[in-house]
């Protein structure tokens, strides 16, 4: 159940309010007896491929199994090389890393932009100008809150420095840069259907998308022990696979995913224009790409404050993420600040407030957030200190 009147998330929502076509997709998956990857997999699989426009799209047990997978595909990590550097993020779910990790890769970690959210390209440059010992091997964008990562410039460096591109699209359903969906950019494509995604399952489930014949083969052989008949392994391989639960799940969800999205993007804009004026930063905004607002994310120096004072009021709030991940216990003594520190990541995790956003946010309980935001800043002296 929400832990709040107004939660900051609220799969249960969505649920409800697709009740009937989720129950009927979950009684037909039980009625058919086809517990593993099957018709409801496959099917799903294509109906999520021509959503997004790739050719091929292979489903994972996660959105970090597909990362995983998606590297292994691309023959990067354990088995291969002694060290594959992978280039990414610190300011990410700690997923993104952790795959890399997983993979048997060396993650490198880039800073994002100053004021934004995602890889700074020319951290990026700097980075691969003077890498830490290893192969460079890979660049993991992630479009993070549902905002594209500048994948110019990103896919440039790619191509000169002849490095493959996954990019981590586990936030970023439907967003689009320079008129194409993420997702239709890199070498593989990686989701999650983490169940507060923008398309969520009701437990875990991912989701790998390319263009490429080729490593789409690798992906089905890999994800479920690397055979390429069954009890044949063709290669080493892992087991990830989709569940058909899922699978059916999802496949009643996708039609509303896009009308989903422009809800999200109703109440950004509610939000933005409630809170104008105000001492605080508006969710950073790339003018070539549209935010499908997985998270609507302000800037605070007063965070902790705030966030103190919508607690108060009953209003759930999130943080993500509260410690990036080279500053994480189980990274920290491990992944340095390569090459040139990471300001803005550093900086970014003290200010950052995920407020409510969800579909079926009602219009009242945005306007109540509004309030509660503008209160907090009347109280004499805050709204000077903030600023
Ligand atoms: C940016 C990002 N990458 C990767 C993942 C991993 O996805 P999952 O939780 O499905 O393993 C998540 C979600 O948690 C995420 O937000």
């Amino acid at each position: 159940m929400p832990d709040f009147p107004i939660p900051q998330t609220d799969p249960r929502a969505s649920y409800l309010e697709q009740r009937e076509a989720i129950d009927a997709a979950i009684a037909r998956v039980l009625a058919g007896g086809q517990y593993i990857l099957g018709r409801e997999v496959e099917e799903f699989e294509n109906q999520f491929a021509a959503w997004l426009g790739t050719a091929h799209a292979v489903g994972t047990g996660s959105g970090t199994d597909a990362l995983e997978l998606a590297l292994r595909a691309c023959g990067i990590g354990e088995g291969t090389r002694a060290s594959d550097l992978v280039f990414t993020v610190s300011h990410t779910a700690v997923a993104t890393v952790a795959a890399i990790e997983r993979a048997g890769a060396v993650p490198v970690l880039v800073d994002i932009e100053p004021g934004g959210f995602t890889m700074d390209p020319s951290a990026l440059a700097a980075a691969l100008r003077d890498p830490p010992p290893g192969r460079p091997a890979a660049i993991i964008p992630v479009h993070l809150y549902g905002e594209p990562a500048d994948l110019a410039p990103i896919l440039e460096l790619a191509r000169r420095h002849g490095l493959r591109v996954i990019e981590d699209c586990a936030q970023s359903h439907g967003a689009v840069y320079r008129g194409e969906p993420t997702g239709n950019f890199g070498d593989i494509a990686c989701f999650s259907f983490y169940p507060t995604k923008n398309l969520g399952a009701l437990g875990d489930a991912g989701m790998t998308a390319t263009n490429d014949g080729e490593l789409a083969v690798a992906l089905r052989e890999i994800r479920e022990y690397g055979w390429r008949e069954r009890y044949v392994s063709a290669r080493i391989g892992i087991n990830t696979r989709l569940d058909p639960l899922q699978a059916a799940i999802l496949g009643a969800r996708l039609p509303h995913l896009d009308a989903d999205n422009a809800r999200r993007q109703a109440i950004a804009a509610r939000y933005d224009e409630g809170l104008a004026g105000l001492p605080l930063d508006a969710p950073h905004r790339r003018a070539d790409a549209s935010h499908v607002f997985h998270q609507y994310v302000i800037r605070s120096r007063q965070r902790d404050l705030l966030r103190e004072h919508l607690r108060a009021a009953q209003i759930g709030t999130g943080i993500h993420y509260p410690a990036p991940v080279h500053l994480q216990p189980a990274y920290r003594d491990r992944l340095g600040e390569f090459p040139a520190g990471l300001h803005a990541t550093t900086q970014a995790a003290g200010e950052i407030l995920s407020l409510p956003i969800y579909p079926q946010l009602a219009g009242a309980a945005a306007d109540r957030v509004i309030g509660e935001i503008r209160r907090y800043f009347e109280w004499p002296g805050r709204a000077d200190s903030a600023a």
